[in-house]
């Protein structure tokens, strides 16, 4: 069994992960500055002795090196960030700080304690608004956003571990769905807008004609792979896309939440949104192919679980 630092441990990704290496009989430790996570998340794992969350900044200086220092990781998740795109670009300077800065801390104590594995959450942003698809790891990088910029020169930062003996594996997700996603603004992701507004009774509003399409993977993937990206042995360093590569539209989506929710009015359609791009794809082979790893949920399994289990 292996001891697992994870940071973000309290948002949506990285409380799924806690859950699923906890389950596996793994010893994790959380740190998370609970800005956009919740110690609510984590209600499960903290009733287990395996876990201990730390409620610190990843970014601050000594904060990483002590815990690492302390807790002696075999692996780090890093999982924390500044996760709003729309953020990134209203404050450039929190998004180096909580995407760039926090990574050089991530790799400085784990060189310093000798983490052997680091397990990155990249962003299917780094490639932009490409309309090469299905998007290969080869596809051309050219990120539209700070957030995606950072999540770039983050990866950049933590491969260049390797030539020290860290194995790193960065994670691009595509658009990840399930229990705990938070919807709070307008921003989120969108199944857990729709979620929230149908919960409610309420009406759905589709930005553009509804036929966009995503790659969308359930959290509980998600979690998969970051447990297998951390605890498989012989795994070797590299970067894969986290996807199902099946594409989605909204308007499927739609479909689904108005079969559990037939007395909700139909929802309103209004303009696209400015830069929103019509579809999203990813190849998952290479992940399947250096971590053994292929997405196993269905859209209509994940909702149908969103929606029961909320
Ligand atoms: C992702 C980011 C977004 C960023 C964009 C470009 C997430 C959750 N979103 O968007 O912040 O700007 O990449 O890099 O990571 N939609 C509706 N109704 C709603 C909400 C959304 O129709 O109430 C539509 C959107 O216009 C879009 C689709 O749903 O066409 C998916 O939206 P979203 O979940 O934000 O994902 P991305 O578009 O991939």
């Amino acid at each position: 069994m292996a001891k697992i630092l994870i940071t973000g441990a309290a948002g949506f990704i990285g409380s799924h992960t806690t859950d699923r290496l906890l389950a596996s009989g793994h010893t994790v430790l959380g740190v998370d500055n609970l800005r956009s996570g919740h110690r609510r998340n984590l209600t499960p794992a903290l009733a287990a002795p395996e876990f201990r969350l730390e409620e610190a900044d990843v970014s601050a200086a000594g904060v990483l090196d002590a815990l690492a220092k302390e807790f002696r990781p075999d692996a780090i998740i890093h999982l924390a960030a500044l996760v709003s795109v729309q953020e990134s670009i209203q404050d450039p300077e929190l998004n180096h700080r909580l995407n760039i800065t926090a990574t050089e801390r991530v790799a400085a104590a784990a060189l310093a304690h000798g983490v052997r594995r680091i397990v990155f959450a990249s962003s299917a942003a780094i490639y932009g608004d490409t309309t090469d698809l299905p998007i290969r790891e080869e596809t051309e990088k050219a990120p539209i956003s700070p957030y995606g910029a950072a999540k770039l020169h983050s990866e950049g930062i933590l491969l260049g571990l390797s030539a020290q003996g860290v194995t790193v594996r960065c994670h691009r997700y595509f658009n990840v769905f399930g229990p705990r996603q938070d919807p709070a603004s307008p921003y989120s992701g969108v199944i857990s807008i729709f979620d929230r507004r149908y919960r409610e009774g309420k009406p759905v509003t589709i930005y553009g004609d509804g036929q966009q399409t995503r790659d969308f993977i359930s959290v509980h993937d998600v979690a998969r792979a970051n447990e297998i990206a951390a605890t498989k042995p012989g795994i070797a360093a590299g970067a894969a896309n986290i996807c199902t590569g099946r594409a989605t539209s909204l308007l499927d989506i739609v479909k689904v939440f108005a079969t559990h929710y037939p007395a909700v009015p139909p929802p309103s359609f209004a303009p696209a949104r400015n830069g929103d791009i019509i579809h999203s794809l990813g190849r998952p082979d290479r992940a399947q192919a250096e971590l053994g790893f292929r997405a196993t949920v269905s859209v209509a399994d994940g909702l149908g679980e969103l929606i029961r289990t909320g």
